[in-house]
């Protein structure tokens, strides 16, 4: 597909993909590349596999490596050595759940596009310093939701949004109207009991109806 194999990513591309960006947790390796087939099967290809798990690394190297299609990511991206770890295992973007200049930095250097996490003006301050103007508002809901939202629109107006954190199928619409928010993100296309029963039809019916959203 044109976006996973092109050159570079930029986090636009990342963010406009399509309306949601699944945030993956892995605990088993087995898992990664049918789970990744079956959201790229309902038309889902920016995935977030988080660092939060003793195989997360390996997941992403196994994606990268079996799935065309799907562009690999890391999440949970807390430290420069997390990022370089990430970019090593041959993710393509990076999502972090807070925004430090260390982070930030690292990223540049990688050439790795981040979406990096806010939650404050000041964390949106300092990212925008660092050049980075779109951004993943986390933990979206309980810091705010949409409220804070539109009150960003005015100080922030040059800003884009990855909302993350409490968002669902039944309130994703509500986010995505907003002229601020440009997809969200969320671990509902992954549930627990559906990886761990390899349920990868029901995975691949929710990134269908995510991608039907409108973003
Ligand atoms: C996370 O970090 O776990 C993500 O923000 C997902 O949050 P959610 O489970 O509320 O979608």
């Amino acid at each position: 597909m044109a976006v996973a194999n092109a050159g570079p990513l930029t986090p636009h591309a990342v963010m406009t993909d399509a309306p949601v960006i699944p945030v993956i947790v892995l605990s088993d390796l087995a898992h990664a590349v049918p789970l990744a087939r079956a959201l790229v099967a309902g038309g889902i290809r920016m995935l977030e596999v988080t660092l939060r798990t003793p195989v997360a690394l390996a997941c992403i190297e196994a994606i990268a490596r079996e799935v065309a299609e799907a562009v690999a990511g890391a999440g949970t991206v807390r430290s420069a050595a997390d990022a370089q770890a990430a970019a090593m295992a041959g993710a393509r973007f990076a999502v972090s759940p807070g925004y430090t200049h260390a982070v930030g930095k690292a990223c540049h250097e990688l050439g790795l596009p981040l979406l990096p996490g806010v939650a404050t003006g000041g964390e949106i301050m300092a990212a925008q310093e660092d050049g980075y103007t779109e951004l993943k508002f986390f933990p979206a809901l309980q810091a705010g939701g949409l409220a804070m939202l539109k009150a960003w629109q005015g100080p922030f107006g040059d800003v884009k949004f990855c909302p993350t954190g409490g968002i669902t199928a039944a309130n994703a619409a509500e986010f995505l109207a907003l002229a601020n928010v440009v997809c969200v993100g969320g671990s509902w296309l992954t549930p627990a009991d559906a990886i761990a029963q390899g349920d990868w039809a029901r995975i691949t019916q929710l990134a269908r109806e995510a991608t039907a959203l409108k973003g």
